[in-house]
């Protein structure tokens, strides 16, 4: 496996292993890594010849507040994982080499408009734009066929989908599933922030949305309910409090009337049952992506 620290090499790299006929697949991340991480990489692995991995914490996408400068690193521990899972390259920049006039803000960033307006985007102003402005650096970068991403951040994954169809990047988004630990907590590099007591209660935001199914056949449900469910079921668990839980449209991210019934939707509409929910300081988010159809069918 080669570890690359400046853009010159990876491009370099790249090139080379297309010039072979290889197809470069590719997975961004802010490292510490978890089977989720590793979820995307063997996904990649199995579609494309060459695989990158970026290990990146972009200070672009951290409010002032937030943890960009304790966010959890372990250089030597990600490049063990990466390498045992097949990792072709691991791309792992200097701040400076990204941004080279960093602190000074960059000129040109990516505003990706509507959708980026709620969840994440309405608790984390300038959040996407600057994960949107670093995807679209990297995706110039690594010039990947295929960049996988995680529906752990669903609203990650229709924020660089609509770039890339808006801007023409030629790149595929392939969306992947969330992996759960046993108890079904959502794995994230953020968890090893939670105390003991935290860690026991956290499973509540995959128990609220696997409810979710049952409620909407018990009750014919309206969006209206399904949220307060939702919320009730979280706001049981006295360390939490809730930032958002919501059910939107997929991926246009729109509400809906609370008093739409769940039955009267078109069975193949997409909507996402989405959760924030903060421990403590840490901020925790989980969600369910279903379509009507596939809840009736369980009627
Ligand atoms: P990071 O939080 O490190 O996540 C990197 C990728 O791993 C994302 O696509 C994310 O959705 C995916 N991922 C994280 N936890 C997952 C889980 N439990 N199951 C499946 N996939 C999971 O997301 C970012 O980094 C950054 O915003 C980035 C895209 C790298 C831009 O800086």
């Amino acid at each position: 496996m080669q570890v690359v620290r400046t853009i010159a090499e990876m491009r370099q790299l790249v090139a080379s292993r297309r010039e072979k006929g290889e197809t470069i697949g590719f997975v961004p991340t802010l490292g510490y890594l978890h089977e989720g991480h590793i979820s995307l990489v063997d996904k990649a692995k199995r579609q494309c010849g060459f695989v990158v991995l970026s290990i990146f914490v972009n200070p672009l996408q951290f409010g002032p507040n937030e943890d960009y400068a304790k966010y959890p690193r372990d250089a030597k521990r990600d490049l063990e994982l990466a390498a045992k899972a097949g990792v072709d390259a691991v791309f792992m920049p200097e701040v400076t080499e990204m941004y080279p006039d960093f602190p000074q803000p960059i000129k040109t960033m990516v505003h990706v408009s509507e959708i980026t307006d709620t969840l994440c985007g309405a608790s984390r102003p300038g959040h996407f734009a600057g994960v949107a402005t670093v995807v679209l650096k990297l995706f110039n970068i690594v010039r990947p066929d295929q960049a996988f991403f995680g529906l752990k951040d669903a609203q990650q994954v229709a924020v660089i989908t609509a770039m890339v169809k808006d801007l023409n990047v030629p790149v595929e988004i392939v969306p992947c599933p969330i992996v759960r630990d046993a108890d079904g907590l959502a794995l994230s590099s953020r968890n090893v922030y939670l105390n003991e007591q935290e860690r026991q209660q956290a499973t509540v935001l995959h128990e609220a949305l696997s409810g979710l199914e049952r409620e909407i056949r018990a009750n014919g449900a309206t969006i209206g309910a399904l949220k307060q469910k939702l919320a009730a079921v979280i706001a049981a668990k006295p360390l939490a409090q809730i930032d958002y839980a919501v059910i939107l449209t997929y991926p246009d991210l729109k509400p809906l009337p609370d008093a739409t019934l769940i039955a009267d939707l078109k069975p193949d509409r997409e909507l996402i049952a989405a959760l924030a929910v903060k421990f403590g300081g840490t901020r925790l988010i989980d969600n369910k992506i279903f379509r009507p159809s596939e809840v009736h069918a369980h009627v």
